[in-house]
């Protein structure tokens, strides 16, 4: 498809993204943001109908793609142009041996691709996530799936959509019969592993009805926002855990559907720089998972 036609048709849907319900200084950031978030979907979609594309780098379970650097460029290239004072914490760029300045100025937080893995095998569940972040607390979110047009959007204190509709989480108040996800990153050593198996087997004793491993935090996040799934769990420490671009959008989309985020180290306060989240459809839900996964 050519850039052209590429442009086009980003454009037509990006029509259809009603944010007349919205208000304040945050709509044009979320217009950005579902503009570009369609444009590096169309991208991705490209990218996956030819798979000889695909190049992958960095280690065997750690992966990243000439498209995720594709993506990254047109987001944060636009939004640069659009923004200038903004700053910026994206995966493929800007974040150097893990370390990133995570100061109170605006921050977009993009993840170009989230579920890369998913992506090099045209396993249909990836996204584009890009939210934005001011006094180091999102504030604007948008999380596109481009395989399944899936778009999840929210503005802090304005709720949460999924393609045009509001969404509320689950009422799961028990973690008996709740439905949970979560992923193992790219932890591979004996006492990660012990620990992840350990946190599976307390989780099946309590008799949770199901268990998912979908390959996006991002979606996970999602999923428990739309009432899909009920609660998420994932991480160890800052470097084996999710990052702040995986989550930035998510994380507004989930709190404004009724859902909340804890650490569940000892069940403080999310931090965002800590790599570990446990994130619910009810605070009630969430004390039990607490129970079970706390160190
Ligand atoms: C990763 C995915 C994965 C999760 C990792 C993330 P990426 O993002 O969300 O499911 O386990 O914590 O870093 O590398 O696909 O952008």
């Amino acid at each position: 498809m050519s850039a052209t036609k590429r442009k086009r048709e980003t454009e037509s849907k990006t029509s259809h993204d009603d944010l007349s319900g919205f208000s304040g200084a945050e709509v044009q950031y979320l217009q950005s943001a579902l503009k570009l978030a369609r444009e590096a979907g169309a991208v991705i979609l490209e990218a996956a109908r030819n798979p000889k594309s695909i190049v992958t780098k960095s280690n065997s379970t750690d992966v990243v793609t000439e498209t995720d650097k594709r993506c990254e460029d047109i987001i944060v290239g636009q939004l640069k142009s659009l923004y200038p004072k903004h700053k910026f914490i994206a995966e493929e760029s800007h974040v150097e041996n893990g370390v990133y300045d995570f100061t109170v100025e605006p921050t977009w937080l993009v993840d170009p691709i989230d579920g890369t893995t998913n992506f090099t095998r045209a396993f249909p569940m990836s996204c584009v996530s890009i939210g934005l972040a001011i006094n180091r607390k999102p504030v604007v979110g948008c999380v596109y799936n481009p395989y399944s047009d899936e778009m999840f959007y929210a503005i802090s204190g304005q709720g949460a959509f999924l393609n045009g509709k509001r969404i509320k989480t689950s009422d799961k108040t028990a973690i008996n019969g709740a439905v949970v996800v979560t992923e193992f990153g790219y932890e591979r050593g004996e006492a990660g592993i012990d620990l992840m198996l350990g946190r599976l087997r307390k989780l099946l004793r309590a008799n949770i009805q199901g268990l998912r491993s979908i390959g996006s935090c991002a979606i996970n996040m999602c999923y428990v926002a739309c009432g899909k799934l009920d609660g998420y769990y994932e991480g160890h420490d800052k470097f084996q855990g999710p990052k702040p671009w995986d989550f930035g959008a998510s994380q507004v989309i989930v709190q404004e559907a009724g859902g909340n985020l804890i650490d569940f180290k000892d069940g403080s306060p999310f931090d965002m720089t800590q790599g570990r989240i446990l994130c619910c459809a009810t605070k009630a839900l969430q004390a039990q998972m607490l129970d079970v996964l706390k160190e």
